[in-house]
């Protein structure tokens, strides 16, 4: 047995726990799934194993469930497990969680002192013919890409210094080179940053290190064909806060912001800090690109932090209408000397970006992303975040041009994938999981990438709920 969980927003309705593995074959579809999809889609699902030691936690604690959908000739199997983490394996010796509050090991039970607390739980990914999943205050989880039965940590064979390595990896799609970095690369609160790459078989073959201007959650990055880009917002960690039981991250509005730029194949001692100075909160990056001298990143940038664990760590009361949240793109000019960014919006706000795969960090004109319109109902509990997106949105860059597709008022939408297809001239497709917040099932749903507003050109029914993932990543069936 185990005690209920806690009856707070990151445990009940559709955050409720699922804790459930299974295998699946052939779901039912509805529609008909193009036969040109083939492949896996695998996903990543914060899941507790155990109630939280002290009481309530937040959503972004559980340990980590891979997913795994497998398309095949317009048939779909799915299955999911745990990854097996030494913090797993630890609360299930002692059948019970023994790791106390987000990203603390001040507030363990003492009994696991020193054990590798990284829940492996926010995103996929596949490179080098390797499956990882990822979690950024620890080094990566590999696990078997079919079976998903966990192999352990990978440090690239002992090569890696970084203790972690973030969530959010950048590939350039004509080497097959993976540029990564890990924050707090050198234990708890330091404000060292790994900044890495790996050939496209997945050998380490570069790491250094620099200094952020200040500890923050640098929870993604992105390069371009030229540059790499260190966006640095001030949420941030300290490790007298963390000695005294407190929060590992508070969010400061008053702190400057900074984005560091840098050749992206050349030496961190060329670094370049340019400074914003409005309260400014973003966790992802739709892309970046080289224009001349010019660079432009295209982002969601938000006034607050917008997790609500976070903003109760830091004393914040929120009112929505007040924040100035937008889609922004920044720019750089890199042939002038000066710290400055100019700033022109492109859409209304938003969250989890994704682009053709193609299109990363080269010039692009159409992206997709999430948002959560009002006017088409109240908020849908789903996700770490509190209200789950209700809107999926292509967005011609250049433009503004918006096409969405608005869901139903019992309806949210966890993060989507853009799928590519191998017809000349056609924009690919979207997949998503459907919350059905009415039933409390689950639906995947594929749209053709180019027409949202169309809706679904195929509807897979699960058979089971399946609790908010983080992030997902598509695997084209030739990589395996
Ligand atoms: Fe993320």
């Amino acid at each position: 047995m185990t005690t209920p969980f806690p009856h707070s927003m990151d445990f009940t309705g559709f955050n409720a726990v699922s804790r459930v593995e299974c295998e699946i074959y052939d779901l039912i579809v509805h529609g008909e799934v193009p036969k040109e999809i083939n492949g896996a889609w695998y996903r990543m699902i914060p899941d507790p194993q155990y109630p939280p030691r002290l009481g309530d936690d937040t959503f972004l604690s559980g340990d980590g469930m891979m997913g795994r959908f497998w398309f095949e000739d317009g048939h779909v199997d799915y299955r999911q497990r745990y990854v097996m983490t030494e913090r797993l394996l630890a609360d299930r010796a002692n059948r019970k969680s023994m790791f106390g509050s987000y990203r603390n090991p001040f507030t363990d039970d003492p009994k696991v002192k020193g054990v590798e607390r990284g829940a492996a739980n926010t995103t996929p990914i596949f490179h080098g013919g390797k499956l990882f999943a990822l979690k950024e205050d620890s080094l990566p989880m590999e696990l078997d890409p079919v079976t998903l039965e966990t192999k352990g940590r990978w440090d690239f064979g002992g090569k890696l210094k970084s203790k972690t390595v973030t969530a959010h990896t950048r590939l350039d799609p004509e080497t097959g080179d993976l540029y990564f970095y890990g924050y707090e690369a050198g234990g708890l609160a330091t404000n060292a940053i790994a900044y890495c790459k790996a050939d496209k078989d997945g050998n380490l073959v570069s790491e250094q290190w620099f200094e952020a201007p200040y500890v923050s959650l640098m929870h993604d990055f992105v390069v371009t064909e030229r540059w790499a880009l260190f966006p640095v917002f001030p949420t941030t960690a300290s490790l007298e806060r963390l000695k005294a039981g407190g929060p590992h991250w508070v969010y400061e509005p008053g702190k400057e912001s900074y984005v560091g730029i840098m050749p992206r194949d050349g030496s961190v001692k060329e670094m370049r800090w340019f400074r914003y100075d409005g309260p400014a909160s973003s966790f992802h990056y739709m892309n970046a690109y080289d224009d001349g001298d010019l660079v432009h990143m295209d982002f969601g940038l938000a006034q607050v932090n917008p997790f609500p664990f976070i903003q109760k760590a830091s004393g914040i009361e929120v009112d929505p209408s007040k924040a100035r949240s937008r889609y922004a793109r920044w720019t750089f000019d890199m042939s002038k000397p000066g710290n400055t960014i100019s700033e022109r919006e492109i859409g209304p706000p938003g969250d989890m970006p994704r682009i053709a795969t193609k299109d990363m960090g080269r010039p692009y004109e159409v992206g997709y992303y999430q948002r959560f319109d009002p006017t088409l109902g109240k908020p849908n509990i789903s996700g770490p975040v509190g209200a789950g997106f209700n809107t999926v949105s292509r967005l011609k860059v250049q433009t503004g041009e918006l096409r969405n597709l608005s869901m139903p008022p019992t309806m949210t939408v966890q993060e989507h994938l853009h799928v590519p297809s191998t017809k000349t001239g056609h924009e690919g497709y979207l997949t998503f999981v459907v919350d059905k917040h009415d039933v409390q099932g689950s639906e995947v749903w594929i749209l053709e990438a180019e027409h949202p507003e169309s809706g679904p050109i195929a509807r897979i029914e699960m058979p089971l709920r399946l609790r908010c993932g983080v992030h997902g990543n598509w695997v084209d069936v030739g990589a395996f």
